[in-house]
C-alpha cells in the first residue's frame, strides 16, 4: 500500500457517523517521507470545506511557528489529525469516533515511520501519548515510545484564545528543532 492508495481509501471511508455530515475528508497534508509529523485533533469548518488540516485561524498560526523552525508541510513534515472528519459545531472527537478512525492513522504512521511525533493539544496527547497526560504540565518533554520520540504542545486554537502562552509554545517549537538535529537525517 502506498500513500496515495491508502489516501483514496480513506477518503471513501464510512466506518463512523462523521461521515454522515463531513463535507470532506481531511486525510492529512506534507511529504511522504516526513521525518516529523504533528497530530491534531479533527477537522474544523474550514478544513472541512477545503479537505485539508490546518487551513483556518489556527493553522495560520501554526504554520507561524513552522517556518519559525524552518519546517513547511510542503517540504518536510506531514501534518494530520486523530479524526479525519469534522465533529460537529467542533466538539471533542467521541470515544468511538477515535477508536474507528485510529487505524487510518495507523497506517500513516506504518507508511511514515516518523521519528517524531508532534501532538498538537490535549486531544492527541491523551490518545498518543498518555490518557492522563496533563499539556499544561508536560508540554516540550519527549517521550520514547518504542524508539520514536513523541511530544505535546498546546494546541494553536489554544493559543489564539490564551495569547500569554504562545511563548511557551515558542520554546516547544526551539526544542523540536534541537530534537530534529539530533535524530532526523533529512528534515533539514
Ligand atoms: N484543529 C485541529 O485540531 N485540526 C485541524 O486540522 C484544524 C484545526
Amino acid at each position: 500500500m502506498d500513500f496515495e492508495a491508502l489516501r483514496q481509501e480513506c477518503l471513501a471511508c464510512r466506518r463512523c457517523p462523521l461521515c454522515e455530515t463531513r463535507k470532506n475528508v481531511v486525510f492529512g497534508q506534507g511529504v511522504p517521507d516526513a521525518e516529523v509529523l504533528f497530530v491534531g485533533e479533527g477537522p474544523g469548518a474550514n478544513e472541512d470545506e477545503q479537505g485539508l488540516p490546518f487551513v483556518g485561524r489556527s493553522g495560520q498560526l501554526l504554520d507561524h511557528f513552522l517556518e519559525a523552525i524552518d519546517l513547511d508541510r510542503n517540504k518536510n513534515i506531514f501534518v494530520a489529525n486523530i479524526v479525519k472528519c469534522r465533529p460537529p459545531e467542533n466538539r471533542d472527537p467521541l470515544p468511538e469516533e477515535s477508536a474507528a478512525c485510529l487505524p487510518w492513522l495507523r497506517e500513516q504512521f506504518k507508511l511514515l515511520r516518523p521519528k517524531i511525533i508532534v501532538c498538537l493539544g490535549r486531544v492527541a496527547a491523551q490518545q498518543l501519548i498518555d490518557p492522563k497526560f496533563s499539556v499544561t504540565k508536560d508540554h516540550g518533554k519527549f517521550f520514547d515510545k518504542q524508539g520514536t520520540l513523541f511530544m505535546a504542545t498546546l494546541h494553536p486554537a489554544a493559543l489564539l484564545r490564551n495569547p500569554n502562552n504562545k511563548p511557551q509554545a515558542f520554546g516547544d517549537f526551539v526544542a523540536l528543532r534541537d530534537k530534529i538535529v539530533a535524530v532526523c537525517d533529512h528534515t533539514y
